[in-house]
């Protein structure tokens, strides 16, 4: 039960934080079953939780797929019996704070209504504390969203997502809001090794192959692109192989009658490195000593704030 779901975010490269955050949530919901069948206590447990992370990282994706399978185990309540979809209602602010005062707060109650035995999944929490914004509606707004949660906590899984230091003051702005998302996962850059394990994912799903020297050059365009401001992550990778796939269209429809293995695979040719952007072997390698260098000095950091957001 729920196993596809989870196999689905089990095979996804990384994300190791939020695959062991389910695993303890999945054991700890079956062991309070075993202690209720022998008449021990159990206490329920918190499931909302909030997602930090650059775009492209899996946020919304990860989302969707504990949403699901926790729907399917049973750990998420749901007030209709059978198989019916499984609710994942985004709130955004611009859906509610283009209301009338109180409108928004109906607003907010719909959607949790909407979401119940499912997922209400929250971008860009930080948006209802922007200075920008009116502040006495989004602080109402804010404690609608409290509320909510304590009262349907059986119900809805609340996942609010967003930078991490954005997130942290989002969490400041309602003495409510930091106890009850008990759960913080960070979403990490992904590495270029598990972009290419992503690109190798998404390839093999549409019936793609890739060669070796296309890969070799998919990572030379990563490692120059990664530290560039906009960069996306998984969305990047996706987006540089959806154009690929259009560059090998062009290149195979000049071939007359192209084979299974013309259609399928994807060469050289059909990627774009810009010239002055491709990085000698030894830049490459000095990029990757200052990744390694980086990881550390974040783990220390995690190992010293445990806990703190
Ligand atoms: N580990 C992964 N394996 C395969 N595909 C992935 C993985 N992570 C992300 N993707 C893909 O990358 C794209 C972007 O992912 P997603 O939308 O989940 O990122 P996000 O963190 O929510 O980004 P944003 O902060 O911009 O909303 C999607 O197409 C998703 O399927
Ligand atoms: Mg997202």
């Amino acid at each position: 039960m729920g196993v596809k779901a989870l196999q689905q975010l089990g095979v996804l490269p990384g994300m190791l934080e939020i695959k062991k955050q389910v695993e303890q949530i999945i054991q700890f919901h079956r062991v309070s079953k075993l202690r209720a069948q022998k008449g021990l206590k159990t206490q329920s447990q918190s499931l909302h939780m909030v997602f930090t992370g650059s775009p492209g990282t899996g946020k919304t994706t990860a989302a969707r797929l504990v949403g699901e399978a926790f729907a399917i185990m049973g750990i998420l309540k749901s007030p209709q019996k059978g198989n019916s979809k499984i609710p994942f209602i985004e709130i955004h602010h611009a859906d509610v704070t283009s209301k009338f005062v109180g409108d928004a707060e109906k607003a907010i109650k719909k959607k949790f209504n909407e979401a119940r035995g499912g997922v209400v999944f929250i971008d860009e929490a930080y948006a209802f504390i922007d200075g920008d914004s009116n502040h006495k509606s989004d602080d109402k707004v804010v404690a609608a969203i409290v509320q909510l949660m304590e009262d349907l906590r059986e119900e809805v899984m609340v996942i609010a997502a967003g930078y991490s230091a954005e997130m942290g003051k989002f969490l400041d702005s309602n003495p409510g809001l930091r106890s009850r998302f008990s759960n913080t996962v960070h979403f990490p850059d992904y590495s270029v090794p598990d972009m290419i394990r992503i690109a190798q994912t998404m390839l093999s799903d549409r019936d793609y192959r890739p060669d070796h020297e296309f890969l070799d050059l998919l990572a030379k365009r990563l490692w120059s692109e990664k530290d560039k401001n906009g960069f996306g992550n998984a969305r990047t990778v996706r987006n540089i192989l959806e154009q690929s796939i259009r560059m090998q269209s062009v290149r195979v429809s000049q071939i007359p009658s192209p084979t299974r293995e013309d259609l399928s695979f994807l060469t050289k040719l059909d990627i774009q490195i810009p010239e002055q952007e491709i990085l000698s072997e030894k830049e490459i390698l000095q990029k990757a000593m200052q990744q390694i260098q980086g990881r550390l000095f974040e783990l220390e950091l995690k190992e010293l704030t445990a806990g703190k957001l």
